[in-house]
């Protein structure tokens, strides 16, 4: 039957997923998959209908696309779609709920403030600097910040807002940052960030010549394992399912701490799932198909 490759939408993160949507629908042609893309907007629900749609592939990053929103909508319809169903996709996309989660659960994460108002900078502040600031429903760290001081914080603070109503101070954490692939029910081989920069932000993401990507990430193997395990409670924890990708770090001690998960991670051909992948020795392609698997069940 025909798959619908969601891509675009109208996030802060649309031109991502254009690339990622893109290359996951390149990948589907190649396996013989009859695709088509859709870019979502107001008729998006007509489009699915009429365009004898069997099943949807969701390529799109951030608010409205990896939210539940589009899940929600893919459930009324009664269409089978790839990844997190619209619990584990709202809750993925909170970076403030996703914490108070895990927190409750025991699970590692740096310490927190969510900045609703002039009070809150006080006990963000509080937390010690430096701070990381960030908007709690974005993606690819935009609209993020580091910040040394007060005066800082209150500018980073006014940015964030512009990018999100909800914006959260997490205190600096110093150390390495890793990120954990999930497929299916298992946590795919850790990789290991390096930035020259502040931090791995949008430009050490997806610009920057000097980003360099470790795999194998360079850990003892039991460490490594320990790293998945939490990385799969961690995804568990927030509902998540079929496919994600959970960031962390490991400070100075050793002491893991979760950053955020990601239910719709980037698959253009620098990205990091695919790149575990790889090291797991599955194709692009292959990964592309085990993902559209997850529609099955
Ligand atoms: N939010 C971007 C797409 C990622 O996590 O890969
Ligand atoms: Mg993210």
């Amino acid at each position: 039957g025909k798959v619908a490759v969601l891509l675009g939408g109208r996030s802060a993160e649309r031109e991502i997923s254009l690339k990622s949507g893109s290359a996951v629908l390149a990948a589907l042609r190649e396996r013989g998959v009859e695709a088509q893309p859709l870019d979502p907007g107001p008729d998006v629900l007509e489009r699915l209908r009429e365009g004898g749609v069997e099943r949807a592939f969701i390529a799109l990053h951030g608010r409205g696309g990896e939210d539940g929103r589009i899940q929600g909508a893919l459930e009324t319809l009664g269409l089978p779609y790839t990844g997190s169903g619209v619990l584990g996709s709202a809750l993925g996309m909170d970076k403030y709920r996703c914490k108070l989660l895990w927190r409750g659960l025991g699970l590692p994460t740096a310490d927190f403030v969510l900045l609703r108002g002039q009070a809150d900078l006080v006990a963000a502040a509080d937390l010690g600097f430096p701070l990381m600031i960030k908007p709690v429903h974005e993606g690819s760290s935009i609209g993020m910040a580091r910040v040394e001081d007060r005066e800082a914080l209150a500018q980073a603070w006014r940015t964030a807002s512009g990018f999100d109503a909800l914006v959260l101070a997490e205190r600096w954490i110093e150390g390495a940052e890793y990120t954990c692939a999930v497929l299916g029910h298992e946590a795919l081989p850790l990789i290991r960030l390096e930035t020259p920069r502040m931090f791995y932000d949008y430009e050490a993401k997806y610009q920057a010549e000097t980003t360099r990507y470790l795999c194998p990430c360079g850990l003892p193997g039991a460490d490594e394992a320990a790293l998945r395990r939490l990385a799969l409670e961690a995804f568990d924890a927030v509902g998540a399912s079929g496919w994600g990708r959970v960031d962390l770090m490991v400070d100075g001690q050793g002491q893991p701490l979760l950053l955020e998960i990601n239910t719709i991670p980037g698959m253009t051909d620098h990205s990091l799932v695919p790149m575990a992948a790889r090291a797991q020795g599955l194709s692009f392609a292959d990964l592309v198909w085990r993902i559209l698997e997850t529609t099955l069940g």
